[in-house]
């Protein structure tokens, strides 16, 4: 049965470039696992974009004296340069500043609020005198009331995760000028989750058994902590505009409208394909599964701030009063990655960048590493002599080594084909590693289902290197010289285990899965095709990531290499690094 999966990926902030810690935590891990759908035949949708409002992008502006819009233009490109040298497959890739974007995220304030969830409040908040303006959350830090952390900022703690208002703040100061602020009274929208509670705990608690544990206690225990009302709207100039006469002037936070993005870039899609109801296979079929891949400061937005705005707006472009948006089926959020034990902080310049790592090394090397060392359930580490290591004695050595070598020898010795099987037969050996290899696509498949992303490509490796072992004991380079039909059988069946082992590395190793796809006389896509297209029709215009799945088919099964399949000449498909230059090579991208 084919299934409906919705991939979604956390809208990064069009600030700065990505770095490492986004990819291994957010968006490496759902191209693994949108990859893996696809080649299983499942419907796969992936979206996400650029986030280009909020604080963080206007601080950086006005750092830089340039407009918001410039700034996220600027880092939206780099966001697409690097998913696309990394191979994050994306069937749409956008940003919040479109006009497909604002109208929904405004339809959607609007649905809320006709369907009683928004209240009015007049409140007091942070006015600097100096700057004559109301300050955003983020402008504004002080002393967590939680944990006593002093640098938390007015929206959230980044020591112990919780959410905050401004006020909550203990001893506030402007982050633009040290002055301490003064409270001034301003007419909010607030989302009210007091009202929503008891649905968002119903939902926590239906089925979670899926959930990692992390994920679920935390949301359960933020809502049991005791929802309250939060402020969706802004006395600032960059942003979405309400669409409410006489509050024109005020701005949609960017929280509750980022995550609608991923509802507005599933409607901009479907326009896009030319099916402008298609999205609502994702959202409205009750049987799709819709997966959200964040790091985990990102939680409570996921599993509790975006359900409570689905189940405030109920229906959206949709008549039929039996149906209402799904809910998010899974949030497999990360933990964080470290770099030799330390936090990555842009501003202590402790960071890898995406792109300069990719402009280092091959993509492919890089989605091996980072799955290996995955922060799945715990911080995890990046240290240079690891990342070699790694590279050397696992992909290298154990697959890369191994494609090289037979493939090589079969090109060479047997007429650049497909060698029989000998007069003799199978043997058992024969017939144990083809099974074993075969029970891979349901074992491996079922950890790449669960999101056990680095389990799944530890069992791949294991049956490399069950390969590994049954080829060195039938050697069939010294076995040929005696009797080359006996060698040859050895040939068959390691090519026929190579062949089931492109397909279930493919998710991890795109790029050198598809040479080997070809290296072994094919010439299909294992994938689709990944390109940049520009928008402009009634728009601004807008560069977007695209996939087209068209050419692409449902491979995820053991699959018979057929005997006198010509071969092409292998080249190597990994580099093995020289431990010394890389790993100075790395420590000088560290911080640069
Ligand atoms: N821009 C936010 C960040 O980088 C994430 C937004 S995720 C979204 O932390 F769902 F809200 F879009
Ligand atoms: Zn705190």
């Amino acid at each position: 049965m084919t299934e409906n999966i919705l991939v979604c990926t956390a809208w990064p902030y069009a600030n700065g470039p990505l770095h490492i810690g986004h990819l291994a935590g957010a968006y490496l891990p759902p191209d693994i696992f949108a990859r893996y759908q696809r080649l299983k035949g499942n419907k796969v949708l992936m979206v996400s974009g650029a986030d280009s409002h909020g604080t963080p992008i206007t601080l950086r502006a006005d750092a830089e004296h340039i407009s918001p819009r410039e700034l996220f233009e600027r880092f939206h490109l780099s966001f697409l340069e690097t998913f696309q040298t990394l191979g994050i497959t994306y069937d749409l890739f956008t940003h919040t500043d479109t006009e497909n974007h604002q109208r929904v995220a405004q339809d959607i304030f609007t649905a809320c609020l006709n369907n009683g969830y928004l209240f009015k409040k007049t409140v007091a908040q942070f006015y600097s005198v100096s700057e004559g303006r109301f300050l955003p959350d983020r402008y504004i830090e002080g002393k967590c009331p939680h944990c006593g952390y002093e640098g938390a900022r007015g929206d959230q703690c980044d020591n112990c995760g919780k959410l905050l208002e401004p006020t909550d703040l203990v001893n506030p100061r402007s982050k633009n000028d040290g002055s301490t602020p003064t409270l001034r009274e301003t007419e909010h929208f607030y989302l009210d989750l007091a009202k929503l509670s008891e649905r968002i705990l119903i939902y926590l608690n239906d089925k979670k058994e899926h959930w990692r544990t992390n994920v679920t206690n935390f949301s359960r225990n933020y809502v049991k902590e005791g929802l309250v009302g939060r402020p969706i709207t802004r006395d600032i100039e960059w942003g979405i505009p309400l669409p409410l006469e006489g509050y024109e002037h005020k701005r949609i936070y960017v929280w509750f409208e980022a995550v609608i993005g991923y509802l507005s870039a599933s409607i901009e899609w479907a326009k896009i394909v030319g099916e402008p109801d298609k999205w609502k296979d994702w959202w409205y079929q009750p049987q799709a599964k819709t997966y959200y891949f964040i790091g985990k400061d990102n939680i409570p937005f996921h599993t509790v701030i975006w359900p409570a705005e689905l189940i405030a707006t109920g229906r959206l472009y949709e008549t039929d009063p039996t149906k209402s948006l799904n809910l998010p089926y899974d949030v497999p959020a990360n933990e964080y990655l470290n770099i030799a034990g330390e936090k990555l902080s842009t501003s202590r310049n402790l960071a890898i960048w995406a792109n300069d790592l990719l402009s280092h090394f091959d993509p492919d090397t890089v989605r091996f590493y980072f799955t290996a060392i995955a922060p799945e359930g715990r911080d995890t580490d990046f240290t240079a002599e690891d990342f070699v290591r790694r590279n050397n004695d696992e992909l290298v050595a154990n697959w890369g080594n191994l494609v090289n070598r037979l493939v090589g020898f079969a090109y060479k010795r047997y007429e650049g084909k497909v060698p029989p099987i000998g007069a003799a037969g199978l043997d058992e050996a024969d017939r144990k590693i083809m099974a074993e290899v075969e029970a891979g696509f349901k074992t491996v498949g079922d950890l790449l289902n669960a999101v056990k992303l680095k389990s799944a490509q530890e069992e791949v490796l294991r049956l490399t290197r069950a390969t590994n072992v049954y080829l060195s004991e039938k050697a069939p380079w010294k076995t040929i010289k005696e009797d080359p039909a006996v060698a040859g059988t050895a040939v068959y069946v390691t090519l026929q285990v190579i062949n089931n082992l492109k397909i279930l590395f493919a998710p991890f190793l795109p790029h050198t899965c598809q040479k080997l796809h070809e290296y072994l006389g094919y010439d299909g896509q294992l994938f689709g095709r990944q390109y940049t297209e520009t928008f402009s029709e009634n728009e601004q215009p807008h560069v977007a990531l695209r996939y087209d799945a068209s050419q692409a088919t449902a491979l995820w099964q053991p699959s018979e290499l057929p005997v006198g399949q010509v071969l092409r000449e292998p080249l190597p498909l990994f580099k093995k690094l020289e431990p010394a230059v890389a790993e100075q090579e790395l420590m000088t991208l560290l911080g640069k």
